[in-house]
């Protein structure tokens, strides 16, 4: 059975771009982005309405929170959601929702938990934070979203380098372009495993080439066992 992804966010949108590519546009996928949520005007709504894809503007300001969760819940049962990926969604979803959507519900952070995560950690403050630390390497997590902020378990991780001249726009690019080809990834793994599929096997890291490359996406669908190996 095909499942139906919900997508929460409050801002660009490139994240959600990534799972609409993926997953609306090959027909054979598992699943589809069925419903974009958003807490206020964004350029992801845009997105939505672009592909065709339902979509629900839910403010969080002035509404109370049980308000708030009924709305919420309300939207994803409307439109049979079966999975909540949230991707650059600045609020902290109702409890009630974690709990309903408990083990399918995910979200993606721009560094490797549990560094660099956490309340106000969001946005050009993790690069900012991850400079101002000196590590030389950061990536992306994939986590089970649930009432903490960004205390989940992880699903799928994927480092990145850290270079001495990087700025936290230039690092924060070259994230993101990670969590473009991990995020389908990862929730592709979770709606296989959802959905009773033989588990796949736990990645093996295979870490960057030259010093400039963020990882090949042919290498990382390998590395998380979607792909052959040649
Ligand atoms: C991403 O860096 C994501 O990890 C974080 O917020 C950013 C969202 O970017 N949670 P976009 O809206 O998907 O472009």
């Amino acid at each position: 059975m095909s499942m139906r992804i919900a997508v929460f966010a409050s801002g660009g949108g490139s994240n959600l771009q990534a799972l609409i590519n993926w997953f609306n546009r090959d027909r054979a996928a598992g699943a589809r982005v069925a419903l974009v949520i958003a807490d206020r005007e964004c350029r992801a709504l845009e997105r939505a309405d672009r592909a065709g894809i339902e979509r629900s503007l839910i403010p969080v300001r002035g509404i109370e929170p049980e308000e708030l969760a009924l709305a919420t819940l309300a939207a994803l049962e409307g439109a049979a959601i079966d999975v909540v990926a949230l991707a650059g969604y600045l609020r902290l979803v109702p409890a009630a929702v974690v709990d309903r959507y408990r083990g399918r519900i995910v979200n993606i952070h721009p560094s490797l938990l549990p560094a660099f995560g956490g309340p106000g950690m969001y946005g050009s403050r993790v690069h900012e934070a991850v400079l101002r630390a000196g590590v030389r390497v950061t990536g992306a997590t994939v986590h089970y979203v649930d009432e903490a902020y960004d205390e989940g378990r992880p699903i799928a991780q994927w480092p990145v380098p850290v270079f001495p001249d990087d700025s936290p726009e230039t690092l924060a690019a070259r994230v993101l372009r990670v969590e473009h080809q991990l995020y389908p990834i990862a929730l592709e793994r979770l709606v296989r495993e959802l959905q009773g599929q033989e588990p796949l096997p736990q990645p093996e890291f295979k870490f960057v080439a030259a010093p400039h490359d963020v990882p090949a996406l042919e290498g990382m669908r390998t590395a998380f066992g979607l792909q052959e190996e040649e």
